[in-house]
């Protein structure tokens, strides 16, 4: 076994690698970032000398006889290939950059049946950098939906292949390519469908963290190894939705159907679209909320009407809707309707203790809410009303008044939205249930003459996984390959509905595998991709897909 690798062969006799490697060594590996730490005793000796050491066995037995425990936290065998992959990675960031920058150019908002040929675009831009890269693409088409009373075409689910090596793992990842809508009205510093990279290095633009970065990420990856001549050490399968924000209509279907046929030979699945819990460390997330989404409508008048000439004579539903609202939530949170707790799993004593070890502050809550109106004193307290109960949100009224001025109009037809996350085990066809029953039980004690209608129009299951899975070893191996660190592991309040169809469908681990930070702003105002998470991103996709391919299973 040779004693060292990389640039390391520059010191030619045994007794400096030797003296190097304990300097290493009694840094923990951790440690030897920097340069500082390293120059005073070995001028020239560097970050990627210290990282390309391979612990030979002399090594781990002189380390026990000096009474060091030995530290093998780095996949060794990998080193060298992925000390040229993350070069080559830092040394193309404009490149990456510019692939982000087309991909946020177009307003792939998926809510919006005005949008719809952008998000195709955006389907064909994925379908396209995918062949170009020499991958194997498959659109499927899923059919059509009815949006805003008009019926349209589903975006095309994007399956696409590159390797097919029997004797490698392969990892299905799986990431969206639609946004949620933007307007630089709603209060963007910058054009939302233009990346807009700021004077601390975030790249603004809609999508940049949800989810487009990310699932550029990955053809990154691809890119970098092609340029470096090195093979990806797994197998990888890709799918790419053009419907996530809009739930995911027509996928769970194809995944089903082709369980056994496309995804049959999946041995892990991997998806980044999530954010760490914070701005400063990465996290491996194993846990996400469910969704049900209520369209609750009145009606009554058949037309708007003058509240001079009619206030006072007719049932006004938006009286009727804003008094059925007021009935779901206390301000404290509490839901209201009856029952809906009761499938909510109860916390264990270890549990309750995994959020106990969290790197998160209640003021970094403060910070990402921009005030200091929070429900909870405590971080623990705040991050289990996020991640581990359910929540009810009221979200807009569609047909109220609210443009600037005063209009004494009594509006005919209101539709309340409000949605309910839920949590493990909570079941999305039982909350649905139980909601319709009160609120139409509630609407009877009104006494009014008008009529409601409520739906559910759609709903996700929550989600939550063991991660000591192989999948997770090996994402978190990589976690401290790239920053350094050993990964919080976290669960989100968020939504992915695809999750629990992989798991349940394919039998196989997922694992959520983030790249932007806590206050990215997805879905809001300014959404940005830090450039170092971005960059840094790339490197934690590759250097996983090497510690897949190394791991033990
Ligand atoms: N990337 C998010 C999921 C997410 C949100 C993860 C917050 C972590 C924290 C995803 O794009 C999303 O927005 N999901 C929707 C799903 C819904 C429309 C079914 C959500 O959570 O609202
Ligand atoms: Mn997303
Ligand atoms: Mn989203």
């Amino acid at each position: 076994m040779p004693w060292c690798r990389g640039k390391i062969n520059q010191w030619d006799t045994k007794s400096q690698q030797m003296a190097l490697l304990l300097l290493c060594h009694t840094h923990g590996m951790t440690k030897a970032r920097g340069h500082a730490q390293i120059e005073p005793f070995w001028p020239g000796a560097s970050v990627t000398a210290c990282r390309s050491i391979q612990i030979s066995q002399t090594f781990r037995t002189l380390a026990s006889l000096l009474f060091l425990p030995p530290k093998d936290n780095l996949s060794n065998e990998m080193a060298p290939h992925l000390q040229n992959f993350f070069a080559y990675v830092d040394s193309h960031q404009e490149e990456f950059i510019d692939r982000l920058r087309k991909a946020v150019e177009i307003p792939s908002v998926s809510g919006d049946a005005a949008y719809r040929n952008e998000v195709f675009r955006m389907g064909e831009f994925m379908a396209t950098e995918l062949k170009k890269l020499g991958a194997s693409v498959q659109k499927r088409d899923v059919g059509t939906q009815v949006l805003n009373g008009q019926t349209i075409q589903l975006p095309p689910i994007i399956l696409s292949t590159y390797g097919t090596d029997p004797t490698k793992k392969t990892v299905l990842v799986y990431g969206h390519y639609d946004v949620q809508p933007a307007l630089k009205e709603d209060g963007w510093n910058t054009e939302p469908f233009k990346l807009v990279e700021d004077a601390q290095h975030r790249l603004n633009g809609r999508g940049s963290t949800d989810d487009k970065g990310p699932i550029l990420g990955w053809l990154n990856v691809i890119e970098a190894h092609q340029y470096l001549g090195v093979d990806l050490p797994v197998n990888l399968k890709m799918c790419f939705e053009g419907m996530e924000e809009s739930g995911s209509e027509g996928l769970d279907e194809l995944i089903i159907a082709e369980a056994k046929g496309y995804f049959a030979d999946v041995d892990v699945v991997c998806i980044s679209d999530n954010y760490w819990l914070g701005t400063k460390k990465p996290c491996l997330t194993y846990g996400l909320r469910g969704i049900n989404y209520f369209l609750l409508e009145v009606k009554g008048p058949s037309r708007d009407l003058h509240s001079g000439v009619f206030g006072g004579t007719v049932h006004e539903p938006m009286t009727d809707l804003t008094l059925l609202l007021s009935k779901l939530v206390t301000p404290n949170g509490e839901i209201l309707i009856p029952g809906i707790s009761d499938d909510v799993a109860v916390v264990t004593a270890s549990e309750s203790s995994t959020y106990n070890t969290l790197d998160f502050e209640i003021g970094e809550l403060e910070e990402a809410v921009g005030s200091k109106t929070l429900i909870h004193d405590t971080a623990k307290e705040a991050l289990m009303h996020r991640w581990r109960y359910p929540s009810l949100s009221l979200h807009g009224i569609e047909g109220a008044f609210y443009a600037p001025g005063e209009k004494t109009v009594v509006p005919a037809k209101v539709i309340g939205k409000f949605s309910i996350r839920s949590v493990p085990d909570m079941d999305p066809e039982r909350i649905t249930e139980l909601v319709t029953h009160y609120v139409k039980a509630e609407f009877a004690k009104l006494g009014s003459k008008n009529t409601i209608s409520i739906r559910c129009t759609h709903g996700a299951k929550p989600w939550v996984a063991t991660p000591n899975h192989w999948n997770y070893v090996a994402a978190a191996k990589a976690v401290k390959y790239v920053f350094n660190v050993d990964p919080d592991y976290t669960r989100e309040g968020g939504s992915i509905p695809v999750t629990l169809t992989f798991q349940d469908a394919l039998g196989k681990n997922v694992l959520l595998l983030p790249m932007g930070r806590g206050d990215d702003g997805a879905h809001s105002i300014n959404e940005k991709l830090d450039r170092s998470n971005y960059i840094e991103g790339i490197k934690l996709l590759g250097a996983y897909l090497h510690e897949i391919a190394a791991v033990q299973t």
